[in-house]
């Protein structure tokens, strides 16, 4: 972190951060022989910020909190950052930050934008969405994508080198009764690309037949074998069975405005031929019953990393993926997004992985990011009314349609022109089935709905775009232009007086330490709770102070500058939280 004399930069602080730094070093100069000693700084009722360090010290110290409190006080660096400390309590520290601090902070954000706090990059690979070719793209699926694309935007904004990875299941044996039946409907697939309309009917169907019809089983094994060892023909089977799935997978990407590089397991091929032999060599690798598998401390089951019929299996491919990503992606930071069904093959391939000598921990970190299931509003397993399961290219047509009647329903939609309209409807759709997503605690299972998804009132995106909005609508009412206020707040620092003015600044001044926060486990909700307090300060902000006068005929008799300023500021803590959270805004809805 940045020194605090530094504070008066351009750049927004991380408040909480920085205390602790500073509260930090005050600990280290009053008592020198405390070795690493833990600060906490919490927001406070009392005061802006709180730090109860005295009591967990004076305890190490064998003195009174009190005392040791005051001594720490005494022993904070002069600094621009505070105005005031007192003591409360059994030891309680209260901070107040100065308020040439928070008006220089506010003003930043209004010249700048929100800006990055600082920290160490890395070279982060992630890896989400990750469907498999040729089977459906489920609502699992999406929840991967949704997390996956927030988390790399997240980490992207704080400075992260990221290499964003899906992880296609484009080398299972299902291929081979996919092969085998495209040979009998479509003889010709080697010179001329197949025209399948509905991959996954054709999947059902070659499963069908894969299930009943013991020759054709037999052909698919065959197909599987002359593929793996790349035969020329089959490899073009598969190549158009795998360009078809994709193309309907980049639909949705681009629909939902995500970044990937398709990198799917065939990838690995040559490298699971490799270090399977690497595996082999070491003696890390035990007859099975055919098989060859692998244990290791704390892997709970080991894995399977030769079938007995040789082949390779997703323990296989999560093993040689690892060691590309670390070794030659040179990633220091590795995340997996998936369902927590998950979790116990994460377990053992990061385990044998350890055990192997690939991964060091205390090196690389490696994250896996789980998510609950997505339940019905009958709080059953997420499908259709026929019991079918849901695709997610209907269910976003279905947003549009949802999200088209709801503005509709607001008799506001006339003064939109037809594309503010397309925009405003794509925007709601998409934003609400993310932040629908993205704001309960990942790791339970959530009920999709669309109903309560796209409510106007509550947490909800519509809610939330909505009110940007509006907070965007006072400066153009006023005739001011963003320029103007920027040019504005560069001749001088904003001024605050009320008290819902200081509430309201106070509240965007928290962003960077949310965005800090939620880096250290990957949860994003805690992000969606701010941007909606935020909102919800703002109106408690607009509901007391005017931007605005206005006569009794309508006309504009004062404007307050530095009002629109705050709702300058606003409005970008509010963008920039939409921007990580992948949801495009409007100016008009
Ligand atoms: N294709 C898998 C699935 O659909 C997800 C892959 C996740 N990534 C990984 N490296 N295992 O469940």
């Amino acid at each position: 972190t940045k020194p605090q004399d530094d504070i008066f930069s351009d750049h927004m602080c991380n408040i909480l951060g920085q205390l602790e730094d500073i509260f930090r070093k005050a600990v280290l100069v009053a008592y020198p022989d405390v070795s690493d000693p833990v600060i906490q700084i919490q927001l406070s009722k009392h005061a802006d910020y709180q730090c109860n360090a005295a009591m967990a010290l004076a305890k190490i110290l064998k003195k009174n909190p009190r005392e040791v409190g005051e001594m720490i006080v005494k022993n904070v660096a002069p600094g621009p950052m505070i105005e005031k400390m007192d003591m409360s309590g059994p030891g309680f520290i209260n901070i107040v930050l100065s308020q040439e601090f928070i008006r220089q902070q506010i003003t930043n954000v209004i010249m700048n934008g929100v800006t990055p706090p600082p920290v160490t990059p890395k070279r982060v690979v992630i890896d989400f969405s990750s469907p498999n070719i040729a089977k459906e793209m489920h609502v699992g699926h999406l929840r991967s994508t949704i997390i996956g694309e927030s988390l790399s935007r997240l980490l992207e904004f704080l400075g992260h080198d990221l290499l964003r990875l899906n992880h296609l299941g484009d080398w299972g044996t299902q291929f081979g009764m996919l092969i085998a039946h495209l040979q009998d409907n479509f003889p010709d697939f080697a010179t001329k690309s197949p025209p399948i309309a509905d991959l996954q009917a054709f999947y059902r169907e070659s499963k069908k037949r894969f299930d009943e019809d013991g020759d054709f089983k037999k052909r698919a094994y065959e197909a599987v074998v002359k593929l793996q060892a790349h035969d020329p023909v089959h490899i073009k089977g598969w190549e158009e069975i795998c360009t078809i799935s994709k193309t309907e997978f980049q639909k949705v990407y681009e629909r939902l405005g995500v970044r990937i590089i398709d990198r799917g397991e065939s990838f690995y091929q040559s490298r699971m031929e490799a270090l399977v032999k690497e595996l082999d060599d070491a003696g890390f690798l035990e007859e099975d019953d055919g098989r060859k598998v692998m244990f290791a401390d704390g892997a709970g089951i080991p894995l399977t990393i030769v079938k007995s019929d040789g082949g390779f299996t997703y323990d296989t491919s999560d093993m040689a993926c690892i060691k590309n990503r670390i070794e030659e992606e040179k990633g220091d930071w590795l995340i997996y997004v998936t369902d927590a069904g998950q979790a116990q093959h994460f377990k053992s391939f990061l385990a044998c992985a350890v055990r192997a000598g690939i991964y060091n921990p205390s090196v690389t970190r490696v994250d896996h990011v789980t998510f609950g299931v997505v339940l019905g509003e009958d709080k059953k397993k997420f499908k259709t009314r026929s019991g079918d399961t849901v695709r997610l290219v209907q269910l976003l047509d279905e947003g549009l349609q949802r999200s088209e009647e709801k503005l509709k329903e607001k008799e506001r939609h006339k003064e939109l022109t037809p594309e503010e309209f397309v925009k405003a409807r794509d925007a709601v759709a998409y934003g609400c089935i993310k932040y629908a997503d993205l704001c309960h605690d990942r790791s339970r299972d959530y009920i999709f709905s669309f109903d309560r998804m796209l409510d106007f009132r509550g947490n909800t995106a519509a809610y939330l775009l909505y009110a940007l909005t509006r907070i965007r609508s006072i400066a153009r009412t006023a005739g001011v232009n963003r320029e103007e206020i920027v040019a504005e707040a560069k001749k001088k620092p904003i001024e605050l007086d009320h008290e819902k003015e200081w509430k309201l600044a106070r509240t965007i001044l928290k962003l960077p330490d949310v965005l800090v926060r939620i880096t250290d486990d990957l949860y994003l909700h805690p992000l969606c709770e701010y941007l909606y307090e935020v909102s919800t300060v703002f109106t408690e902000f607009y509901d007391n102070c005017y931007c605005i006068e206005k006569d009794e005929t309508g006309k504009i008799v004062k404007i307050n500058h530095c009002r629109l300023m705050l709702c300058e500021a606003t409005a970008q803590v509010m963008e920039k939280c939409f921007a990580i959270l992948g949801i495009e805004t409007v100016d008009k809805m």
